[in-house]
């Protein structure tokens, strides 16, 4: 086991509200745009030389104006200079494992109701990239346990926080471990009484955790997983079915395309990203409450052994009766066409 990453905090640290006020200091992180709209991301270093292939500038000369502003580089190229948004800081920051899209990052937090308060617990951490939008959510009064099984991205998750806070957060927790081992500590050092309001898993292999969900959420908290390929999303679908202690799964992706703005030429834009991952959100029940019966039956697992038949997949088979209908009635025409 690697070592723990709690912390205890023991005076609010600033929460970054201020870090993204008033004009650029040394140490701001800076997003640089140039005339074709392409990023560069600089951290302000008095002394120092942003150098491009378009000539340089002192940072120096950036440190000091407002936010928003265009440099002028020796030679003789604009660059917009503007301090990154959450979404533009996650994109641009170091790290380890994949980051959760902002697109996908917004959409659990509305559908999984991520509340200012809530409770919440995250796995895995990864490079941090969620957690800073969880912690966005739940504010200060809140708390966010997170989850990370490699000692190296939690590393990584905790120094982008805490650089895009300006410090800990006073709401957050991050441990190194397995998520069911620290959910087990967790929720038998609290009894009887459920340890969080929502749970995020964002991992290879979420069907592993619903022990360890339902074992921590209050009934009504909300399960969300984001995953990237469908064979996992089938597969936590019919566990969830399976567990019985949760309410039936909802599933759904989102694709966000750009669109191109010049003159008449208004149209989305050729290039997107058309694949980042799908989400599934289901609710606890109360103790000892199943959902209620499916009026459909549900599909075998894709992983058992039982032969797929048609309605498995969801195909309605037509009955025997309609098959002769249309079959004697296609025999006619065609006896019809050739006589
Ligand atoms: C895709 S990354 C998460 C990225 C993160 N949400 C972000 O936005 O930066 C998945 C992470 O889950 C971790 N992981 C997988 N299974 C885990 C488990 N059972 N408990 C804790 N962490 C786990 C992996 O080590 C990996 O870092």
């Amino acid at each position: 086991m690697g070592p723990r990453y709690t912390d205890a905090v023991t005076s609010p640290p600033p929460l970054g509200a201020d870090l993204r006020r008033g004009p650029l200091r040394a140490g701001d992180r800076v997003q640089l745009t140039d005339p074709k709209g392409r990023h560069n991301t600089i951290e302000l270093a008095s002394g120092k030389t942003f150098h491009t292939y378009r000539g340089t500038f002192a940072h120096d000369d950036l440190i000091g104006r407002p936010d928003a502003t265009v440099i002028t580089t020796t030679g003789g190229v604009d660059y917009l200079a503007m301090r990154p948004l959450l979404a533009d800081w996650v994109l641009a920051m170091p790290r380890g494992a994949a980051v959760v899209y902002p697109k996908d990052a917004a959409q659990i937090v509305a559908m999984a109701d991520i509340y200012p308060g809530a409770r919440v617990i995250e796995a895995g951490a990864g490079s941090g990239g969620l957690t800073m939008s969880l912690l966005r959510a739940i504010g200060t009064h809140g708390s966010l346990h997170s989850v990370e099984r490699r000692a190296d991205f939690a590393a990584i998750a905790r120094a982008n926080v805490e650089a895009f806070f300006g410090g800990p957060h006073p709401a957050w927790r991050l441990d190194v471990g397995d998520l069911a081992d620290v959910v087990a500590r967790e929720t038998d050092d609290a009894g009887p009484h459920p340890i969080a309001d929502r749970m995020v898993l964002d991992m290879l292999a979420p069907w592993e955790n619903l022990d360890a969900a339902a074992g921590a959420l209050e009934p009504g908290g909300v399960l969300i997983a984001y995953v990237a390929t469908v064979t996992q999303l089938s597969r936590l679908a019919e566990a969830v079915r399976d567990d019985g202690r949760f309410t039936e799964p909802a599933a759904w992706e989102s694709m966000v395309r750009g669109w191109h703005l010049e003159g008449l030429a208004v149209r989305p834009d050729h290039r997107m990203i058309a694949h980042t991952g799908f989400l599934l959100a289901t609710r606890r029940m109360a103790p000892g409450v199943p959902p209620p019966a499916r009026r459909r039956r549900p599909a075998p697992g894709a992983y058992s052994d039982v032969p797929w038949a048609p309605e498995d997949l969801g195909e309605r088979v037509p009955s025997n009766r309609k098959i002769r209908k249309v079959r004697a009635a296609i025999v006619h025409e065609d006896a019809g066409e050739t006589s």
